[in-house]
């Protein structure tokens, strides 16, 4: 096998007390120094079902303060959340080989395809993680060659979770261009209205003997509009707020909700980007599935111009979503 998949190093490296060192963080990223413990934040819980004007507040507020929450009673069934887990669970239970059919293309422009690696870190350090991802909507944008064919059901429960979240996602822009004072179809339509696209993310974080040196994902924030989130019941999502890097609390069933970089240029800075990184586990896998909603590649988007005037002069550029993309991944300024 031409690439190392942390799956693998992660079976060589159970009987052991150590991880090789690429996968060790510096003092000021490891978790077990890093993170606060004890009494602390927790990040805002929302009840979709609450009064509307209350969840529009509370949306706005969480959106600006945190740039993440947690949304419950939010309509998609206990059971489609569970299928689209249990699918992505038997995918990366496969053999080697079986998933490997779905590699990311060398030389292929898109993220699209089973992987291990998604940028250069500095120092060449690495993530305890293996990911795949596929578009999901809409669907003159999907590529089913990075569906999986094993589990015969990945393709319904995808779908059928895919529906449900684009009706959640609808009215969270809703909310936010409501919280923004602008007509409630407005974010929406800055981002792309129906051609936004939804690009799926299965993470898988193997077991790790050292869960204190390592992280999954290092810290970052999403590039995306928004970031819709379900995890598997092992915590390790952690966000940064005030200086701290805290845990999210698992909650069955909820949705965690990112603000992406594209919503934070909308909104011309109300709404922030939120930085988050996660942290593995020694003896269990966690997993998470984050849906980017991104905007089409040639869509531009800055600052929506009834946010900006005299007072509030534009704060970020103006530009196509595919030259963000390329600035953020070549570490390019923006
Ligand atoms: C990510 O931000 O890509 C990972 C988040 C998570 O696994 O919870
Ligand atoms: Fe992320």
């Amino acid at each position: 096998m031409e690439v190392e998949r942390v799956q693998a190093i992660a079976i060589l490296s159970k009987f052991m007390d150590t991880i090789p060192a690429e996968f060790i963080r510096s003092e000021t990223e490891q978790p077990a120094i890093t993170t606060v413990r004890g009494e602390v934040l927790e990040v805002p819980v929302i009840d979709l079902l609450g009064n509307e004007e209350e969840v529009v507040a509370a949306v706005a507020t969480a959106g600006a303060e945190w740039g993440l929450f947690q949304v419950v009673n939010h309509g998609i069934p206990e059971e489609v959340i569970g299928n689209l887990q249990s699918v992505g669970k038997e995918f990366f239970e496969l053999p080697p080989e079986e998933k490997e059919v779905y590699a990311k293309p060398k030389e292929g422009k898109s993220m699209e395809g089973y992987g291990t690696k998604l940028q250069k870190e500095v120092e060449g350090k690495k993530g305890w993680v293996d990911h795949l991802f596929h578009k999901v909507w809409p669907p003159s944008a999907i590529n089913y060659q990075f569906w999986p064919k094993n589990p015969p059901s990945y393709r319904e429960a995808n779908e059928a979770y895919t529906e449900k979240l684009r009706a959640v996602a609808d009215k969270l822009f809703k909310w936010l261009s409501l919280g923004l004072g602008l007509d409630g179809h407005e974010v929406k339509a800055a981002v792309g209205g129906d051609d936004l696209e939804y690009m799926m993310k299965i993470n898988y974080y193997p077991p790790c003997p050292r869960p204190d040196l390592a992280l999954g994902v290092v810290a970052h924030t999403d590039m995306s509009t928004l970031t819709l989130l379900v995890p598997n019941e092992v915590p390790g999502l952690q966000v940064f707020k005030d200086d701290h890097w805290y845990d999210v609390k698992y909650i069955p069933n909820a949705l965690i909700v990112h603000i992406g970089d594209q919503i934070e240029i909308l909104s011309n800075g109300k709404y922030k980007a939120v930085l988050h990184r996660s942290t593995v586990s020694k003896d269990t896998t966690r997993m998470s599935w984050p849906v980017f909603l991104e905007p089409p590649p040639e869509h531009e988007l800055g600052p929506i111009p009834k946010l900006i005037g005299d007072k509030n002069p534009p704060k970020y550029k103006t530009k196509k979503y595919k030259d963000y993309v390329y600035c953020k991944l070549n570490k390019l300024p923006q």
